[in-house]
């Protein structure tokens, strides 16, 4: 489990998002205290239980953002799921237990590719035996009628016959394997063609038909099960050398995986590390004050959330899973509703709260400017394939940063998000010349964002349309 301390963390966050710092201890804290549990004696680890938290801020201000970066940090089971996809479908939604479900299949693949990482130079040198035996397919042990010397045969002479003078001399075969391995090692054969039997991997395809729809609450996937069943097909394949070492290794990979000790460890990582992120949890909020449909639903949508939160047991195709020990992070706008509209054993089990800011010019001025792939690097590089060199000076982003503090003040405010539209809008005429434009450098001036944008801005009306 990874042990970054809380300050790595933020700093891990900081080359992606901007400012929320706030947010930033708080799930830092949160994903800290996960390992300090793993240190802790058994009978003291069953009863440190999660603290979980809520995100509350306005659209596009980083919340899913920070849940996306942190996913890739946590080296542990993650997964983001949006809380209002359970009433979607209806009255009944999907399945709140799937999420759990979901959580373990990510949790299976994130250990499998863990043994894999370590069994890759097995499955390699097991591959490229088997590449060789292909390329060179070992010769049948000739039954060398080897002459046995008896000095009572008249035919024999007075000695035995000579030996092989030096005694570890390989034979021509292995002289042969040897050229062959170093050629093979040295990409020399890459092009070469050779036949390979694979796995024949495709699925019956009426059993797909059945698949995904329902299916996933009984916790069982009927294909695998038929898949299972059926006898392993096998086929021939002609394929160029690199691609057949390839083939070859992830077969050997396959093979060397055992899933009966995959699945414990991924159920167990699952149980004490795995994270689950809610978001838009505020779409659920709201209780059956009146009997209003979908208050009704979303209430039912919070109950169901409910044991999953609080601990309980969730049966998976794997086995049981407990939840006690799972982190939760909800995030909302909490725009219309509030989060006091939550049940209230909802509410209790996510304690810790963490406010999120809206963005203000310099934030945006950041943003642009400082992610590791900031929107103006994104379009940088993207002119760049077209051969126009693309320059925004310095005050340039700065009136970018503050048109669009004040087109979100005046018209709705989206937050970050409102710098796609307007970059887009700002560089679609040099988007769509760049091809007629190559070898041209162009650099963006104050005015010329005034210029574009100003006109747009004033009209209220077309502000709504085009930004
Ligand atoms: N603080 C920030 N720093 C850098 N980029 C940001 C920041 N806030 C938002 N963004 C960018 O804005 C876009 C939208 O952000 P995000 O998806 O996190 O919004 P959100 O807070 O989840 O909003 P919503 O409530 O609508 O789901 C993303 O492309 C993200 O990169
Ligand atoms: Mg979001």
């Amino acid at each position: 489990m990874s042990a970054l301390t809380p300050r790595e963390i933020v700093e891990e966050l900081d080359k992606h998002i901007i400012g929320q710092s706030e947010a930033k201890r708080k799930v830092a804290i949160a994903l800290r205290n996960r390992w300090r549990r793993q240190q802790l004696p058994d009978d003291l680890r069953d009863e440190v239980a999660p603290k979980n938290i809520i995100m509350i801020g306005p659209t596009g201000v980083g919340k899913t953002e920070i849940a996306r970066r942190l996913s890739k940090l946590a080296d542990a089971p993650f997964i983001k799921v949006e809380a209002s996809k359970f009433t979607e479908v209806g009255y009944v939604g999907r399945d709140c237990e799937s999420m759990i479900r979901d959580l373990c299949e990510v949790s299976i693949n994130l250990i499998r590719d863990e043994m894999q990482e370590s069994m890759k130079s097995q499955a390699a040198a097991n591959a490229e035996k088997r590449l060789l035996d292909i390329l060179l397919p070992p010769q049948p042990k000739k039954a060398t009628a080897e002459y046995v010397f008896n000095p009572n045969d008249p035919r024999s002479g007075d000695e035995g016959p000579a030996k092989n003078l030096i005694e570890n001399e390989p034979d021509a075969e292995t002289r042969t394997r040897d050229i062959l391995l170093r050629k093979l090692r040295a990409g020399d054969m890459d092009d070469r063609e050779v036949e390979v039997t694979v796995k024949d991997s495709g699925t019956n395809p009426m059993m797909q038909v059945f698949s995904n729809s329902g299916m996933e609450e009984m916790g069982i996937n009927l294909q695998e099960m038929m898949g299972k069943m059926a006898p392993q097909k096998t086929k021939r394949r002609k394929v160029t050398v690199a691609e057949a070492r390839k083939i070859l290794e992830q077969e050997e990979l396959a093979d060397l995986i055992d899933m009966d000790a995959v699945v414990p460890q991924a159920i167990e990582r699952l149980e004490n590390s795995g994270i689950v992120f809610l978001d838009e949890i505020d779409k659920i909020a709201g209780r059956s004050g009146g009997n209003q449909g979908p208050d009704i639903s979303r209430e039912g949508v919070q109950r169901d959330i409910l044991p999953i939160v609080e601990g309980s047991t969730v049966m998976t195709k794997y086995g049981p899973v407990k939840t006690d020990h799972i982190l939760f992070i909800a995030a909302g706008a909490f725009h219309i509703s509030k989060v006091s509209d939550l049940i209230p054993e909802l509410q209790g089990r996510f304690p810790i709260r963490v406010e999120l800011h809206a963005l203000l010019s310099e934030d945006f001025g950041r943003i642009l400017r400082e992610p590791k792939n900031s929107l103006i690097k994104q379009y940088t590089a993207l002119l760049e394939t077209e051969g126009v060199s693309l320059t925004i000076v310095d005050e340039a982003i700065d009136t970018l940063a503050e048109l669009c503090e004040q087109v979100n003040a005046e018209s709705e405010n989206i937050g970050a998000r409102r710098l796609h539209t307007i970059m887009e809008y700002l560089l679609e005429s040099i988007s769509f010349e760049a091809p007629e434009r190559s070898g041209d450098s162009i650099t963006i001036t104050p005015e010329d964002v005034r210029e574009r944008l100003t006109g747009i801005i004033e009209d209220q009306d077309l502000t709504k349309y085009v930004l």
